[in-house]
């Protein structure tokens, strides 16, 4: 197996793009598909203050060094999720990763700074913990982005998370949520810009990624998120793209061209008012995060549900 670009040893193959890449290229490889993307979806431009999300996982931390080897000023943003050992791991990853490139971490600890876990969140809300984690998550990005003075928040979605959530979505035909999806959000209604620029990667490709530029990651998934719909669907993905090399990619990109703007019209944007315990954009008069907070609060501190 030889390097497309060298004709080196490769170390891997990439059946998407029909090519095998040696370390080097490979890496240059990543670098290019993110610069595509950055361009294709104009998620940034040269001087924006950019702040990624870091879970301590391979395509947070490999998306952050992508932007950084591509010139870009980004600092990190991790928030303690209170799920345990898990944590506790995930920040160690996200804190040696930052200290060993003399990059800002920015931290939030949910438990420590809100009064709740997200085990805590999802019992009193009788919602499942993915679920609270990720209104949690939102929310406290949101936060930190408008409050920090950034341009653009930048997340580690990768083209399998991409396509396995549009899966679902088509599944459902659920309107609202195709709507949504898309690898740019734009600044709007005190919400910063949202970018994902690893919808050109695979998850196979960040995990390469990762072991060539010697970033150590977490490597374990969520122990909540055991048995979700969502890693169902990227099960089934990943048995199409064995047999058809290419489909997940197609599947994702063609909805983007063909029909993702038709969804974008029946978006609800009508936000708007300002939660009034917290200050952030919100549909009602409080806000979905402060009252999940009102919530499990007591449950933390009372043991009630
Ligand atoms: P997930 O929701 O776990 O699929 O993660 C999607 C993206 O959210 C990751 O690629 C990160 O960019 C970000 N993210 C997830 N967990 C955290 C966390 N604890 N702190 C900061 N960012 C996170
Ligand atoms: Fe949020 Fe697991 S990381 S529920
Ligand atoms: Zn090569
Ligand atoms: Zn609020």
């Amino acid at each position: 197996m030889k390097c497309v670009v060298c004709r080196g040893a490769a170390v891997i193959d990439v059946r998407r793009h029909n090519a095998n890449f040696c370390g080097e290229h490979f890496v240059r490889h990543c670098g290019e598909q993110v610069r595509r993307a950055v361009e294709d979806f104009d998620m940034l431009q040269p001087e924006d203050r950019v702040l990624v999300a870091v879970s301590g996982g391979k395509d947070s931390l490999a998306v952050w060094d992508l932007l950084v080897e591509l010139g870009y000023q980004a600092d990190g943003l991790y928030i303690g999720l209170g799920i345990g050992e898990y944590s506790e791991t995930s920040g160690g990853h996200a804190r040696r990763f930052a200290e060993s490139r003399g990059l800002t971490l920015l931290e939030v600890d949910l438990p420590g700074e809100y009064g709740f876990d997200v085990p805590t969140g999802a019992k009193a809300a009788r919602r499942v913990p993915c679920s609270a984690c990720g209104l949690s998550k939102r929310h406290l990005f949101d936060k930190a982005a408008v409050d920090g003075g950034y341009d653009v928040l930048v997340t580690g979605h990768n083209l399998d998370d991409e396509a396995a959530v549009l899966f679902g979505n088509t599944l459902r035909w659920d309107t609202d949520y195709l709507g949504r999806q898309y690898p740019v959000l734009p600044a709007r209604n005190g919400f910063p810009k949202k970018v994902k620029p690893l919808v050109r990667l695979s998850e196979r490709d960040m995990a390469a990624y990762c072991l060539i530029r010697g970033i150590d990651y977490l490597v374990d998934e969520c122990p909540m998120a055991a048995g979700n719909r969502h890693l169902i669907y990227k099960d089934l993905l990943n048995d199409l793209e064995v047999r058809s090399p290419g489909a997940k990619a197609d599947f994702y990109f063609s909805y983007l061209r063909n029909a993702a703007d038709r969804f974008r019209e029946d978006r609800d944007e009508s936000v708007v008012g300002e939660c009034s315990r917290c200050g952030s954009p919100s549909q009602g008069e409080v806000c979905a995060f402060c009252r999940l907070q009102e919530r499990a609060v007591p449950v933390t501190f009372g043991g009630r549900t």
